[in-house]
């Protein structure tokens, strides 16, 4: 099993691959499954703006599509070091899958560990 410091490579090994060319903000982000598989993705952007994916559903969306539904952590990097929170769009995608999960972020360098709960108290659940 990686650990947390581990998964934030892989983040940011994931921005690498980032299609920004509208923002050049480019983001990778990296999840644990509860098996401890491990899924990245970059965010994907659109001419069209709000057809843009981040990071962060781009990860979740590849483990949920290969049959996943509970994710244990996911970390999140941007390339330029700055922290890159979730959106809201993407906190409300990680109330569905990882409600008890954990999200890593580099705040200043340092790695700091937020519940999901920390983020979005008040998640919308049907
Ligand atoms: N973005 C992410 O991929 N994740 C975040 O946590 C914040 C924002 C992307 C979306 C867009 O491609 C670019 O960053 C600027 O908003």
């Amino acid at each position: 099993m990686l650990n947390d410091t581990e998964l934030m490579d892989k983040a940011k090994e994931a921005y690498k691959n980032s299609y920004a060319p509208y923002s050049n903000f480019c983001v990778g982000a990296a999840l644990i499954t509860e098996d401890g598989s491990v899924y990245s993705g970059c965010n994907i952007e659109n001419a069209s703006y709000g057809a843009t994916n981040c990071a962060e559903r781009t990860a979740i969306f590849k483990a949920v599509s290969e049959g996943y539904r509970k994710i244990s952590v996911i970390a999140v990097a941007a390339k330029d070091g700055s922290c890159a929170y979730p959106c809201g769009m993407c906190l409300q995608v990680m109330n569905e899958f990882m409600k008890d999960g954990r999200i890593l972020l580099e705040e200043n360098g340092q790695l700091v560990s937020y519940s999901l709960n920390e983020l979005l108290p008040h998640g919308f659940d049907l």
